[in-house]
């Protein structure tokens, strides 16, 4: 094993500890995901708290879900890793993936509601919004299907009833997604408890996509948010 392969296995651990601390996944919920080759991956193992990792229960597989190398702890692949794997299918872009149980936002995707509503400059430009995939059943082909519609157009996805997935060019961008959204949508429902929430305008909108593109350059796919100058 390299450096640099223990380094992603601390990066994990690191994230999976910030998901358990920031309400993200209670117990053993949500699992995290690199590509390290085109063949290669090192993932969360199943059924344990991943607020509690050390990197010696982090799993190395193929692009089959299959153990490459046995780690000490003998820990199996999350039980999300189909997911995680269609994520790599579909995107050659996105090198890490995250799936997690935010408490704001997974309370959104079981009501149903998309965020979608432009009310602050960093999520229009680091989220546009984030869709709803249909309800399919934690473990099974369903999940991985059901995220396949929005995949070429966003980074961050709710999964109907469960929880959210976000996928970027390395761990921590990945992981900055899934807290941007977590944000917006705590965001989201505390300003319609407090008030109306005021969305930007059209031009604010186009304003923000602009900057996004030519100035920061921010990495990834968006949604087209119909909004055209
Ligand atoms: P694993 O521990 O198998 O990754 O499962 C956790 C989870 O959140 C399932 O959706």
């Amino acid at each position: 094993m390299n450096n640099s392969e223990q380094f992603l296995k601390e990066q994990i651990c690191d994230i999976g500890k910030r998901m358990y601390m920031k309400d993200m996944g209670a117990a053993n919920d949500g699992n995290i995901s690199i590509k390290i080759s085109e063949n290669s991956f090192l993932c969360t193992p199943t059924g344990v708290s991943k607020g509690f990792m050390t990197p010696d229960m982090i799993c190395k597989i193929n692009s089959q879900g299959e153990v490459i190398e046995e780690n000490l702890l003998n820990t199996k692949p999350s039980s999300e890793i189909k997911m995680h794997l269609r994520v790599y299918q579909e995107r050659p872009d996105v090198t890490a993936v995250v799936h997690a149980h935010p408490l704001y936002a997974t309370a959104f995707a079981i009501c149903g509601i998309p965020l979608n509503k432009q009310i602050m400059p960093e999520s229009t430009i680091f989220l546009g919004e984030v869709p709803i995939a249909e309800y399919g059943t934690p473990s099974t082909e369903e999940l991985p299907n059901s995220i396949v519609p929005y995949l070429q157009n966003h980074d961050a996805i709710l999964l109907a009833n469960h929880g959210a997935l976000t996928c970027g060019i390395d761990l921590m961008s990945a992981y900055f997604k899934m807290e941007s959204m977590e944000f917006y949508a705590k965001l989201l429902y505390l300003t319609s408890v407090i008030g109306e929430p005021k969305e930007l305008t059209n031009e604010q909108v186009t304003t923000l996509v602009h900057l996004r593109e030519k100035k920061f350059k921010v990495p990834g796919r968006f949604p087209d948010l119909g909004i055209h100058d």
